[in-house]
């Protein structure tokens, strides 16, 4: 057998390879039908969407930024509204925010979960005496969910909306539900690096509101059903056919990519498990799965860029999700949010590690990426 000497950070190639004739298949369908906008195979992938996710319904759009900003825009938010999110995430979060008008407002995290404390939201929103906040919106980080039973419950208490970033989250499942289903809307990325992802950018929104839905499906054509009729003001954010596509030839393979991850994630926490004092494994949280988009660990006392260098030397692939947490991106500079207002998502932001995890790994490549750690750490 070959030696192996490097590692990944993930093989999508790999990964599509025994899809090939399919994938062709369904390009060469688009290619022949001329119809590259919208269409049957658009329509399917939303009902086969709605359908995995347990939703009502699924609009599919452009990419996960925009399927945020769309359900911004379809509970009506203004500028001088606020919504609330976690600063522990991909910094599109709060883009969509600001750019459908409103302003970000932050609660820190839990450090088990990595997700929006709720504990925190509650402060926040007990402090909000003008109630400008409208919205909360969660992010399900790395594949696992947030702890959207409190979460809900405020959000009920001070009659907010809640959208959930289910960007990371495709397939997993809180004990209310699959994630998708529990806010108003939910927002999906279907970027090619995601548990199922496009040949480009993609992404849909989510909701059992037949209402919400509709006026997502108005605002991502322009705001209009009948062509040159504009009701409201929308934009372009309809996915491509072709894309559509591609994804309903991957949608049904989500489920064993899944389950792929979690065996992948299983044999690293027991490998690490005597290696507790230096890098902690993933925490399971008691009311979600987890469906390890990312396998991210925590590196302690200051040691993560240390492995960082370790692990790049060796050729294994590795990334931080994320160095900055959102508040003191140099964008939001103008809410001086300084250093220390969110102390558990500048810490994770100091130690988190994220290692190779993907559909395929094998057992001898993270025998690899195990051995150079534990060689690293003794
Ligand atoms: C948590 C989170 N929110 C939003 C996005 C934006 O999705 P997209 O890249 O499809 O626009 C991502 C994608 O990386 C994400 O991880």
């Amino acid at each position: 057998m070959q030696e192996i000497t490097q590692v990944p950070p993930l093989d999508l190639k790999r990964q599509y390879s025994p899809l090939a004739k399919e994938i062709t298949a369904a390009f060469t369908k688009i290619f022949e039908s001329g119809g590259f906008i919208l269409g049957p195979d658009v329509q399917a992938l939303e009902q086969e969407l709605a359908y995995y996710v347990s939703a009502k319904r699924a609009i599919a759009v452009t990419s996960g930024t925009d399927a945020l900003w769309l359900a911004l825009k379809a509970i009506d938010i203004q500028p001088g509204d606020q919504v609330l999110t976690s600063p522990f995430t991909f910094f599109a979060t709060v883009s969509a925010i600001c750019n459908a008008g409103a302003t970000p407002v932050f609660a820190d995290i839990c450090p088990d979960s990595f997700n929006l404390s709720a504990e925190k939201t509650e402060e926040v929103l007990k402090n909000d005496r003008d109630r400008k906040i409208k919205a909360i919106m969660p992010v399900h980080l790395y594949g696992q969910a947030a702890n959207m039973v409190p979460i809900l419950a405020l959000a009920e208490r001070y009659k907010l909306h809640v959208i959930e970033d289910a960007c990371q989250a495709i397939g997993t499942h809180h004990d209310k539900g699959a994630v998708g289903t529990l806010g108003h809307l939910a927002a999906f990325s279907l970027f090619p690096t995601k548990n199922l992802g496009a040949f480009g950018d993609a992404g849909f929104v989510t909701t059992n509101d037949v209402s919400l839905a509709n006026k997502t499906t108005l605002l991502r054509t322009h705001g209009s059903t009948v062509r040159y009729h504009h009701e409201i003001i929308g934009s372009n954010c309809r996915i491509d056919t072709l894309q559509a596509a591609i994804l309903r030839v991957l949608l049904p393979k989500l489920e064993s990519w899944i389950t792929q991850r979690q065996t992948a994630a299983a044999y690293y926490d027991e490998n690490f498990a005597s290696l507790k004092d230096i890098i902690q494994t993933p925490k399971r949280v008691p009311y979600s799965n987890h469906t390890f988009h990312q396998y991210t660990l925590r590196v302690k006392n200051g040691k993560r860029n240390e492995l960082t260098e370790v692990l790049t030397k060796n050729k294994i692939g590795n990334s931080i999700y994320y160095p900055i947490p959102c508040h003191l991106q140099k964008a939001l500079a103008h809410l001086n949010l300084e250093l220390g207002s969110f102390p558990e998502s500048e810490l994770a932001a100091n130690e988190v590690l994220s290692i190779p995890i993907f559909p395929g790994i094998t057992q001898e490549e993270q025998d690899y990426v195990i051995k150079t750690i534990q060689n690293w750490a003794k």
